[in-house]
């Protein structure tokens, strides 16, 4: 099983619309798959998909991560890493496929756990320097946001090359793009570029800004589904094409190999 987990510290930069579309078109590709929604506030993966259900649409199945009552009753933040693992473990004893993980905006315990348990991160990001600074810009600098993103992820590689897990893919997916080119479009191109040598991600991914994408929260049909009059507009074609690029990493992503002691190794380091 591959577990594709979808961060970014930013919001808005279309985490959970990337998950709902791959989930369904993995499904529509045959593969068995499963959603986990991280985002105890919007729940919007799960709204997502409670709507496709509805309309009887061909759905991956999917688990919403809730809060124990007492975490509801204080409103903590989760802070017991390894919630997740059992949850990945038996997806994978019961045959899944792949497991897609969407995550909320919060440095949180169980979003640091979802990108140490992933096969590939993928973070999908803005033409904006909004969101360019929101996700990497450098600590000390001045545009830094106070969780950074990047620190995250160097440390989840650190404690993965230490529990000797193989690396992960981490892929970040120019999202929204305009159908026409802009000045801030390119200079934002040229730096993330350049960020992804120093900071060791690929950028080979984009989605365009599609219409049909936002119609996912009206009835979570999305350009995977047939509309009633069998009519694929060109928009929807290459919006399916765009999402199952995506996809077709996930055969050449190394094959994972169960974390049996994470817990135990995060204890140590504590
Ligand atoms: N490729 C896209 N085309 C059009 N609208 C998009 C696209 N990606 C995201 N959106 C819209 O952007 C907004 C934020 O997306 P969302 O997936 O909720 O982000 P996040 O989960 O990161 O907070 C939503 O209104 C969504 O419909
Ligand atoms: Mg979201």
């Amino acid at each position: 099983m591959q577990v594709v987990t979808i961060g970014g510290f930013k919001g808005g930069t279309g985490k959970t619309t990337l998950a709902c579309l791959l989930g369904v078109a993995a499904v529509k590709d045959g593969f068995r798959t499963a959603c986990l929604d991280l985002d105890r506030n919007t729940r919007n993966l799960s709204s997502f998909l409670t709507l496709r259900r509805a309309s009887r649409l061909e759905s991956p199945d999917h688990v919403m991560v809730m809060d124990t009552e007492q975490e509801a009753r204080t409103n903590a933040k989760p802070k017991h890493a390894g919630r997740l693992e059992p949850l990945v473990r038996m997806a994978a004893m019961d045959g899944y496929d792949l497991m897609v993980i969407d995550t909320s905006s919060g440095n949180l315990a169980d979003v640091y756990e979802a990108h140490l348990l992933a096969d590939i991160i993928l973070t999908p990001m803005n033409e904006s320097p909004a969101d360019m600074h929101g996700l990497f810009a450098k600590l000390g600098t001045q545009a830094a946001p106070r969780i950074n993103y990047r620190e995250m992820i160097d440390t989840v590689r650190f404690d993965r090359r230490r529990a000797g897990l193989p690396e992960q893919h981490w892929h970040v997916v120019m999202n929204r793009v305009a159908a026409l080119p802009s000045k801030v479009g390119t200079v934002i191109n040229d730096r993330v570029e350049a960020m992804a040598q120093e900071a060791g991600f690929g950028v080979s991914w984009s989605l365009r800004d599609r219409v049909a994408h936002r119609a996912l929260a009206l009835e979570g049909r999305s350009v995977f589904d047939n509309p009633a009059d069998g009519k694929l507009t060109m928009s929807e074609l290459s919006g399916r094409s765009e999402v199952r690029a995506m996809l077709s990493l996930l055969s050449r992503a190394p094959e994972r190999v169960m974390p049996g002691s994470f817990a135990v190794e995060q204890k140590a380091a504590a």
